[in-house]
């Protein structure tokens, strides 16, 4: 079953029928203010932070899935509800929910950060599309209707939106206090709403027409009996003007209209951040249709210049829109808004999980080279000088004390942690791989950008002093060095990448070959730079990382998971639960670790044990028996996240490791298992969106086998981007050349690409004229044969012609 289609035109994904079993979202806003709006116009806005920033309301986990949001209604002044018996008045939301009256049109455009609904009713034609212009904070919502009944018509357009207590504590715990320190008004058209305990606790809201009548106060707009489904207000066809200091507060505002036949009209409801002043100068700049278009325009222009860092053109539909937009734009949103904005985490944790963050910003340095920097910044800064990373953390901790916002104040006493007590000296929080990712972000930042001064940088530790980045990256490998259990492995500490693996003292397989592909990343630069001696001892580790992963891990077949503290193997042969894992095996292969036929051998175990239909389960078969000493994945049902699910980050650790090996069929294999897009159709199975990555589907071993969970906010997107480009794709940048070594299907006769690198256009042909999985003969730049591609002057557009085939 469908519930819509790719757009690849318009960069849209288009949902043609409503009742999708989950909510499918987007993310609106690039910068600070950000919004996540599902299909139906449920979601809620917060500006900087969804934990203590939030300005409008969402009730998580509720029923139904998606209240409240972001809503216009239209009332018929004139004519009852045909579908009622009694005179009740017609009234309709145009994106269907909350109202749900039938529509004889709807349609949901999720595009690159904005969202359009379309619908057709009662003979008008209806179009709302919500977007976040790029530098003011201010969200839109840009309405047209038309009048296409042919008669003379008089309508009622409310808009609606309900305002959040700041703090997602104070909006959901303690009312005796919260519902007291909220406060409305309403002056010259704009509603202020304001939180007079916080110092920066103001909204505002406003439409581009005075009002017939408007409400501050939510119970006044909804009625105390009714839902956001049938407003009370909407019902009688008037607010009734009400404000307050205390309560809970929303932004409604009405506005009588009449539409000739034929007759377009345009309207815009505004919520801006900051106090009433702000809004006078921005609601009449926002008021003009122009300026509105003007800005849709400059969004458009923002995204076409990311996309446009690379496009690509292979035999496989599928993986030019999904790597052309969509994944593109999951990565962006990971890095740009970090994790916890979303149906699923609606803000509650606080600010930066360390390896997530690295990961994500390892993955778009050439789409977004800024955000990519400052978040490897504020990494770098929540680093130890011991050389691990603090797990969960506020960058804002780390800024100059001048630097730092006033905190928000709570209401009643709450014990506020400090700092320090963040910094645990046992390792209690620590997680062994986090700051090992870091290595990657940062070498590939420099890869895109060139920019090797960056290494000279002084940044501050977390627990104080400072050093240079370089200084900070040696760091991190020693830590690692040093942090090894009985047998040489690197210990498990609170867990490793899977969070769930909770081997404490015992020792975990995956971190070691990360440690060694870290390694190898640096000895690269050091040999770049021509750091002799460091590059010599940290060959030395790795030398050493090396053999101690292929003595202790390799289990005959494939390598083992890890060593509990008490001695056990996780993951060999004679397991009956646990037998094989994705994090080893594939980390085996893309550290370089496995000699050939132990890497040829393990990966022919995944696929073996670990293959379906919807993509490679994180391990199989699923534990059913709690082993405290392996971690809490033993106790999170078979076949669901980190116990036997297909648990999407580690997909394209596959895909990475197979076109290692040189098996692009495999690879592809892998890849469209996986791919949303391959799913579109299967909507009643995979129920999430299909435009975008989920952190896990259901394992083999769930009754609901397929079925994907939390999409938007994964690695997933990160990893798969950079899976499918830099190694399926070949197209990788490195610091004096770009890398272009395809791995596919041997059934590929080629593909084109453009990729902007360091200023630089290269258009990219490679054929493949004798069926081959990989090896290139030759390369041309601008005609002239060249054993690499140089970094081109800035301005220039070159065309790369690549053949592949036995060398
Ligand atoms: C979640 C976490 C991530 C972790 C993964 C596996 O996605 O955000 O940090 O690596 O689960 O446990």
């Amino acid at each position: 079953m469908q519930h819509g289609y790719f757009d690849d035109n318009a960069r849209e994904y288009v949902i043609d029928r409503v009742d999708v079993p989950v909510s499918w979202t987007n993310y609106i806003g690039v910068k600070d203010m950000c919004a996540v709006l599902n299909h139906t116009a449920g979601g809620y806005l917060f500006h900087k932070s969804p934990q203590y920033h939030r300005i409008t309301r969402f009730r998580p986990n509720g029923v139904p899935l998606d209240r409240p949001g972001h809503y216009v209604y239209l009332r018929d002044d004139e004519n009852p509800d045909p579908a009622c018996d009694s005179l009740l008045p017609d009234f309709w939301s145009l994106s269907w929910q909350p109202t749900a009256k039938p529509l004889e049109h709807y349609c949901c455009r999720h595009g690159l950060s904005y969202s359009t609904y379309m619908c057709d009713y009662g003979g008008i034609r209806a179009s709302q599309t919500h977007f976040i212009p790029l530098d003011d904070p201010i969200y839109l919502i840009d309405i047209e209707l038309e009048n296409i009944s042919g008669k003379a018509r008089n309508l009622s357009l409310f808009t609606y939106a309900e305002f959040s207590y700041h703090h997602i504590v104070f909006d959901n715990q303690n009312f005796q206090m919260s519902n007291y320190c909220a406060g409305s008004s309403y002056e010259n058209g704009v509603i202020e709403y304001d939180l007079f305990y916080e110092p920066e606790g103001y909204q505002w809201a406003a439409a581009c027409f005075e009002p017939n009548s408007f409400d501050c106060l939510r119970d006044s707009f909804l009625g105390v009996y009714n839902t956001e489904s049938n407003p009370a207000a909407v019902q009688n066809g008037i607010c009734s003007n009400s404000f307050e200091k205390t309560g809970n507060h929303c932004a409604a505002l009405h506005k009588r209209i009449e539409l000739a036949p034929g007759e377009k009209k345009r309207f815009v409801f505004m919520i801006g951040e900051g106090r009433r002043e702000n809004a006078y100068d921005l609601r009449a700049k926002y008021s003009k249709p122009e300026t509105r278009d003007a800005e849709r325009a400059r969004l458009a222009e923002y995204w076409r210049d990311k996309l446009g860092a690379l496009q690509i053109d292979t035999p496989h539909p599928g993986m030019n829109t999904m790597l052309n937009t969509w994944t593109l734009y999951q990565s962006e949103v990971n890095v740009i808004f970090s994790r916890f904005a979303s149906f699923i985490e609606v803000g509650g944790r606080t600010g930066l999980g360390y390896r997530d963050t690295a990961q994500d910003a390892m993955c778009v340095p050439h789409s977004n080279p800024g955000k990519c920097l400052s978040r490897i910044r504020e990494l770098l800064q929540g680093l130890t000088s011991r050389g691990w990373g603090l797990h969960l953390f506020e960058p804002e901790w780390f800024l100059p004390k001048e630097q730092k916002k006033t905190p928000v104040r709570s209401p009643t006493v709450v014990p506020m942690p400090d700092t320090s007590d963040m910094i645990r000296e046992d390792l209690r929080d620590t997680c062994s791989d986090d700051a090992l990712w870091l290595i990657a972000a940062i070498c590939e930042y420099i890869k895109e950008t060139g920019e090797l001064s960056f290494l000279d940088e002084q940044i501050g530790y977390a627990d104080g002093g400072s050093g240079s980045v370089y200084e900070h990256m040696t760091k991190i490998l020693d830590f690692s060095a040093e942090q090894v259990g009985e047998t040489g492995v690197c210990k498990g500490l609170r867990a490793d990448w899977n969070d769930c693996l909770n081997l404490g003292g015992g020792e975990s397989a995956m971190v070691s070959f990360l440690h060694a592909w870290a390694l190898e990343y640096f000895v690269e630069l050091c040999g770049f730079l021509g750091k002799r001696e460091d590059g010599a001892r940290y060959q030395g580790m790795l030398e050493k990382v090396r053999a101690t992963c292929e003595r202790e891990l390799w289990d005959g077949k494939w390598y083992i998971r890890g060593i509990t503290k008490s001695g056990m193997k996780i993951g060999t042969q004679e397991s009956d639960e646990g037998k094989v894992h994705m994090e080893s095996n594939t980390w085996a292969v893309i550290s370089g670790v496995a000699e050939r036929s132990r890497a040829v051998s393990c990966m022919d175990a995944v696929n073996a044990y670990l293959y379906t239909p919807w993509g490679l389960m994180l391990n199989a078969p699923s534990f059913t028996v709690p082993n405290d000493d392996i971690g809490y994945m033993t106790r999170v049902y078979p076949g669901v996240k980190e116990n036997g699910a297909i648990f999407s980050h580690p997909n394209p650790w596959a895909w990475v490791a197979e076109a290692k090996l040189g098996r692009g069929g495999r690879a592809m294999k892998f890849y469209d298992a996986l791919l949303p897009y391959h799913q579109n159709d299967k909507i009643e199975i995979r129920q999430s969106e299909p435009y975008m990555y989920c952190q896990f589907v259901m394992g083999r071993e769930h009754t609901a086998h397929g079925r994907a969970r939390h999409p938007w906010m994964t690695g997933t997107g990160g990893w798969a981007y950079f899976a499918a480009t830099h190694y399926m794709l070949g197209l990788r940048p490195d610091y004096d050349r770009l890398v272009i070594d395809p791995c596919l299907p041997g059934d590929w006769p080629g593909f084109t690409a453009v990729r902007r690198w360091r200023g630089a256009t290269y258009n990219i042909e490679v054929f493949n004229p004798g069926g081959v999985e990989k090896g290139v003969r030759h390369v041309t730049l601008n005609g002239s044969k060249v054993d690499a591609v140089p970094v081109c002057p800035p301005g220039s557009v070159n065309r790369v012609i690549v053949e592949m085939g036995g060398v």
